[in-house]
């Protein structure tokens, strides 16, 4: 702890019970963290110090950053030292010539958002939970969320990075390059892999010239493949402009609406499919019609039953809200299981099916709810149970993931696979993958330091 002292100063390391009153998550406070301590590095040096000193000691590591994973990459065990990311928050240079930021890890996303805005600009990726996660833990899960299927996931925005290995050294690749082909993107080893390779420090992000309006509407519509049908409808009318397309499922709408406690609902209940679709343009002035036009014409083609375009700002937010605000059904929900599997679009719906006759026939499975990033053929579900045995838990996991490798599906299309995932790996990854990454981690981590237990 001297050494640690040394390199942080006083007031960056925690010890005892200041440890055990902090988390692993944002969303589970009932559970004290468990840690030799947890340090808050200021810059990259002292990252690179802390793992020297590691490396000496064989002390285990965990990164935590906004600590709003899915699938438990930041538990942490009571002999691991947990390195918080949350002091090293600046962002450094945005440059509005090359559309590039130099940020450090510690970065809220939303702070980015905002910050980049200022200067005309956007970051595009987002999701739910982006007022408390970070950089360094979005770009080490690969975040996606809700636009990816027009913008790509975290990966597309990192232009460069800057990590420290295992044995503190410190690889800085911060170079403002879309392209660059000198030898292997080293960067990739990195992102997304839930830091079991390195521990991120700083990005440069790549930013655009975000659009001048927004316009969304609710769509109901009677089959899936009527989805897919008006998916390619909007897609070749509105080309790059649409830039969402949710699907929520009947009864998941239902309860989703629930959020806006009666006001603004924009389509009554009991169709089969609602999507929330999102046109971007450049003509503030003309983008709502020009996005009603086209849903007329959808109509017309007989692909959709009904639907809404948003008429304010407010609404917008309103209809957003439904899909966004996924604590609101979380919460009716006991010994809930969340799942984010992906699986080409043709196959969506029957595998839906498969599933559902199998859930059905649990007895303690007392509802769940199906929507998803259709166009990215993601879905979400969520199963909540009467009761929370370790049995059941798996039956479900095995009828979720048991049918993807027939569909050649995957086990996690954004959340990762942390400890939760674990054991079905082998469900996405041939043996011969799982090896390859294996052998991977520990070319980088011989000793197994960073992020023990994770993935793998
Ligand atoms: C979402 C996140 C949880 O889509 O993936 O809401
Ligand atoms: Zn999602």
């Amino acid at each position: 702890m001297d050494r640690l002292e040394l390199i942080l100063g006083k007031g960056n390391i925690l010890t005892g019970k200041t440890v055990s009153e902090r988390s692993h998550h944002i969303w589970i406070l009932d559970q004290p963290l468990q840690a030799r301590a947890v340090v808050f590095p200021q810059s990259t040096q002292e990252v690179s110090e802390i793992m020297i000193l590691c490396k000496e000691h064989h002390q285990p590591i965990v990164v935590h950053g906004g600590m709003t994973n899915m699938v438990g990459s930041t538990e942490t065990q009571g002999n691991e030292l947990v390195i918080s990311m949350e002091k090293m928050n600046r962002i450094l240079d945005i440059d509005t010539v090359s559309k590039t930021v130099l940020v450090e890890a510690g970065v809220i996303l939303e702070h980015l958002h905002q910050s980049v805005e200022l200067e005309g600009l956007m970051f595009p990726v987002t999701y739910g939970a982006k007022g408390s996660a970070q950089i360094g833990g979005m770009i080490a899960t690969n975040a996606g969320g809700l636009r990816v299927f027009r913008y790509g996931m975290t990966r597309n925005w990192v232009l460069g990075l800057e990590v420290v290995l295992a044995d503190g050294t410190i690889i800085s690749s911060l170079k403002k390059l879309v392209k660059d082909n000198s030898g292997l993107d080293l960067k990739q080893l990195f992102i997304g892999s839930e830091g079991t390779m390195g521990i991120i420090t700083r990005a440069v992000l790549k930013l655009m010239v975000g659009p001048k309006s927004r316009n969304t509407a609710v769509i109901a519509v009677a089959t899936y493949s009527q989805v897919v049908s008006f998916l390619h409808f909007m897609e070749g009318t509105l080309a790059g402009t649409l830039t969402g397309f949710e699907l929520i499922w009947k009864d998941t709408y239902t309860a989703m609406i629930g959020v806006l406690k009666g006001k603004g609902v924009p389509l009554p209940v009991g169709y089969p499919f609602y999507v929330l679709v999102e046109k971007s343009g450049t003509e503030p002035e003309k983008d709502r019609e020009t996005l009603e036009n086209v849903l007329v014409k959808a109509f017309e083609k007989g692909l959709i039953l009904d639907g809404t375009v948003a008429r304010s700002e407010l609404e917008q937010q309103l209809f957003w809200r439904i899909r966004e605000d996924v604590d609101h059904i979380v919460a009716m929900c006991t010994h809930d299981q969340h799942f984010d599997v992906s699986l080409p679009i043709s196959q969506i719906d029957v595998y839906i099916l498969e599933i559902s006759e199998k859930l059905n026939l649990v007895p303690e499975v007392d509802r769940y709810f199906v929507y998803g990033h259709m166009a990215d053929g993601n879905i979400h579900l969520i199963v909540s149970k009467t009761e929370g045995s370790a049995e059941l838990k798996e039956q479900v996991n095995r009828i979720i993931y048991s049918p993807l490798p027939g569909f050649g599906g995957s086990i996690s299309a954004e959340h990762g696979i942390g400890v939760h995932k674990k054991k079905y790996l082998s469900y996405s990854r041939s043996s011969e993958e799982i090896i390859l990454m294996k052998l991977l981690k520990s070319t980088l981590d011989p000793t197994n330091l960073l992020n023990p237990g994770k993935i793998f």
